[in-house]
């Protein structure tokens, strides 16, 4: 347990990276929750020039934010603790998540057709047989990464698929998102965050304007073409707005779902009982997959700004605080679950992985469930008998709830 979560309350700063080096800090999350819901951290070391925030740590207090958009904005100070990180609030505010109404609703419903989840489900050969290519070309290996040989593969290739990428541009597009999701942590990202906006920002850039200028003369059937043609009040998409749209597709995309899944698996693969329940009935693997979302939710937190004075289960709020919404705590919530810390397939829970409702709910919830259901299935169908072989890492970051790396010996 990290020593700070012994220090009085009021000097805690929940952000801080000592607290985050093993995942999240559960038990400090836990403290929270039980003595002060709603609790002020007043400044972040790595960033000094940044302001103080709100940690929102139970399902009730996240769920009374995130469905009040008037009163807690997307777009006033973006969607992460840090306001002005790799990107500048700007270009932020080109993505929909960092948006408010109208022109949110505007921007998400281009795509809120093609991810229902009847639309996505025609997906599921494809990604089926996605998933099988990758775990075939592990044939005569006996020990692999599963978060860069199977989870980052699939996941690439499946939103590569979506976006109209041609495969063998999977690895770049891959690296770019890592290092910028991955920013302050130096394994993933040696260079520090400086490289990402010296180096990786402008290769974005430079890739999508090649790719934008392709679909205006060549319109095709993909995400990357309906941001290039959309018209919001009859005008199209400034060419920031389309790389950004684009990057919020790709991002949301690679990362997300390859954390869960790998975060599924090292709990199945340390609690042998689990993971025989579900070899035995494999109709459980979707509530596997809920259960996986609540006690893995992808990324840590999302952040909103108060747009006025107001109160939050009596906290008194100050127009212009930041407020982030801890989801590694709230699908913790002793009053809402027995047992919170125990992973089990049987559960079938509601959680807040996705969001807790409201307009910002998540658009690839569809895609996400098919995704890690399908991954679950076809792991545990060729490698039933897979072990843990090293220690598991995580990305370091209070942002994206990650593992690095989940070395396995794959036949055990
Ligand atoms: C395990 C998988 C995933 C998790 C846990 C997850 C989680 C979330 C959360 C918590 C939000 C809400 C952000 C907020 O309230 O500010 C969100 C929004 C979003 N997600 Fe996901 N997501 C996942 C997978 C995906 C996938 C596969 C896509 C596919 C493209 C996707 C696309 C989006 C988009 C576009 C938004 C913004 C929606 C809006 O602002 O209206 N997500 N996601």
């Amino acid at each position: 347990m990290p020593a700070d979560t012994d220090k009085p309350l009021d000097e805690v700063l929940v952000l801080e990276e000592d607290l985050w080096l093993d995942g999240p800090p559960d038990e400090l999350f836990t403290r929270l929750r039980s003595e002060c819901p709603v609790h002020w951290s007043s400044g972040m070391t790595m960033f000094p020039d940044e302001e103080g925030y709100w940690s929102v740590t139970t399902a009730e207090g996240i769920y009374e934010v995130s469905r009040d958009w008037e009163t807690y904005s997307s777009e006033k100070g973006g969607i992460t603790a840090v306001t002005e990180g790799v990107f500048p609030l700007e270009l932020m505010r080109s993505m929909f998540i960092s948006m408010d109404p109208p022109k949110h609703d505007r921007v998400k419903a281009l795509f809120q057709r093609g991810f229902t989840p009847k639309r996505i489900a025609e997906h599921e050969d494809e990604i089926r047989e996605i998933t099988r290519d990758v775990i075939g070309k592990l044939e005569g290996r006996e020990t692999c990464d599963l978060v860069d040989d199977i989870a980052q593969p699939v996941v690439a290739r499946v939103i590569g698929s979506f976006m109209g990428l041609p495969p063998t541009d999977d690895v770049v597009w891959a690296r770019l998102m890592n290092t910028i999701l991955g920013a302050n942590d130096p394994d993933v990202n040696p260079e520090g965050i400086e490289s990402v906006m010296e180096r990786d920002l402008p290769e974005v850039f430079e890739r999508c304007t090649k790719m934008i200028a392709d679909r205006r003369e060549n319109p095709t059937e993909d995400l990357t073409s309906v941001l290039v043609h959309a018209e919001i009040d009859g005008e199209k998409l400034e060419e920031h707005e389309i790389v950004m749209g684009f990057f919020l597709l790709m991002a949301a995309g690679n990362d997300s779902t390859k954390a869960t899944y790998c975060s599924a698996m090292r709990a199945l693969l340390e609690d042998d009982s689990q993971r025989r329940m579900l070899l035995d009935d494999p109709s459980l693997v979707p509530s596997t997959v809920e259960e996986a979302l609540r006690m893995f939710p992808a990324f840590a937190h999302f952040r909103r700004t108060a747009t006025k004075d107001t109160e939050l289960l009596g906290q008194p709020i100050k127009e212009g605080e930041k407020l982030l919404m801890w989801y590694v705590s709230s699908n913790r919530d002793e009053t809402r679950y027995e047992d919170p810390h125990t992973f089990d397939v049987k559960r079938n829970p509601e959680h807040q992985a996705f969001g807790a409702g409201g307009r910002h709910f998540c658009l690839g919830t569809a895609l996400a469930r098919l995704e890690l259901r399908v991954l679950i299935e076809e792991t545990l169908a060729r490698y039933p008998d897979m072990e843990i072989d090293g220690d598991p890492k995580y990305v370091i970051s209070g942002f994206v709830n990650q593992l690095r790396t989940l070395p396995v010996k794959l036949d055990g």
